[in-house]
């Protein structure tokens, strides 16, 4: 019996030494620790071996069985990690490879409008400040000179919500609601969506604005007209020319309206321009005194001006867009053409 079992030993190291992957070593197993395994036989028939020889077969048989399992258990562990290894290789990532290249996204042509814009005004002392795109009547309206049934508010199609709230019709709502939290001097610019029943080629009901407004002492006509032009060179280039109009708004004395040099056809005379050469950017003004007051500024103490152009023209002709809608369509066959 000890013949027997040296040799179950040598026998089952030996398999379990030449297994070479996890399916093998566990047949190997099976083969002598298994219900039906040579050692097990030997152990369940314990009663067959006689009683003298018992006590010292049965330490031999647990020795071995011992010895077998710890030879598995070593191993399948040293299996295990070279599973791992190999896996691992298999996955290792060639960085030395070229790259398939990556897909970049680009900025919105308003956006890159607006952020230049943007750039431009900060690096001349503005705050960029943002408001509600739905205010109130008084907001949008009153406070800006414009009272219920006065007939400035039809040059504005508004969309209104109820009677009080309305999707603001310009971003000149911002004027007051910067002139009612800020102590003056500031000079605030507030770049934003504003909402018209206005929809063709070259109208949307959306569309986007940006509110300038200066409070300050003693600044007035000369001081707006001067940072119109610096404004207009940086956005258009040093040979823009701007052309000033007398206009109307019932929160600016006096009024004006800026031209520049029109960017399609850069000042011969085309389409866009009706061949004047000029297309218009700015509504502008000194702000009315009575607009300051209503705010609660001191109109004898301090002076303003504003102006608050709208954007989405100049991109389109900057663009080449044919159509305004194509600005808030979101289509991406536009979008890519546009980087
Ligand atoms: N809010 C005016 C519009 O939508 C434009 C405008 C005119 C803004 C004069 C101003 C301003 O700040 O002073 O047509």
């Amino acid at each position: 019996m000890k013949e027997k079992l040296d040799l179950i030993l040598k026998n089952g190291l030996d398999e379990i030494e030449k297994a070479n992957d996890l399916k093998s070593l566990d047949d190997a197993r099976v083969k002598f620790l298994g219900k039906q395994g040579e050692l097990t036989s030997i152990l369940r028939n314990m009663k067959e071996i006689p009683p003298e020889e018992r006590k010292s077969v049965g330490m031999q048989a647990n020795v071995v069985r011992e010895k077998l399992e710890n030879a598995i258990s070593s191993k399948q562990e040293k299996l295990e990690e070279e599973n791992l290894i190999s896996e691992m290789e298999k996955e290792r990532v060639d960085i030395t490879l070229p790259s398939k290249g990556t897909k970049k996204g680009s900025l919105h042509p308003l956006t890159r409008f607006n952020n230049k814009f943007m750039e431009i005004c900060v690096e001349m002392g503005f705050t960029v400040i943002q408001g509600p795109e739905i205010d109130t009547d008084y907001y949008n309206f009153e406070a800006l000179n414009v009272p219920k049934n006065h007939p400035a508010r039809d040059m504005q199609d508004s969309l209104y919500i109820t009677d009080n709230i309305v999707l603001r019709t310009q971003t000149s709502n911002m004027q007051v609601h910067a002139m009612e939290t800020l102590k003056p001097p500031f000079k605030i610019v507030c770049p934003g969506r504003v909402y018209r029943n206005d929809d063709d080629s070259s109208h949307s009901p959306i569309f986007n604005q940006f509110e300038a407004l200066v409070v300050d002492e003693n600044v007035g006509l000369k001081d707006l007209m001067k940072m119109i032009d610096t404004i207009l060179k940086r956005l258009f280039g040093e040979d823009v020319k701007m052309r000033v109009r007398p206009s109307y708004f019932p929160f600016t004395e006096p009024s004006i309206e800026i031209d520049a040099t029109c960017q399609m056809c850069g000042g011969k005379g085309c389409s866009l321009c009706k061949g004047s050469g000029f297309s218009e950017v700015f509504g502008a003004g000194v702000v009315n005194p009575k607009v300051l007051e209503m705010s609660g500024i001191d109109s004898k103490k301090y002076s303003g001006f504003a102006f608050g152009p709208g954007i989405d023209r100049s991109v389109m002709v900057l663009n080449k867009i044919p159509n305004i809608k194509y600005l808030f369509r979101n289509d991406m066959r536009f979008l890519k053409q546009m980087r």
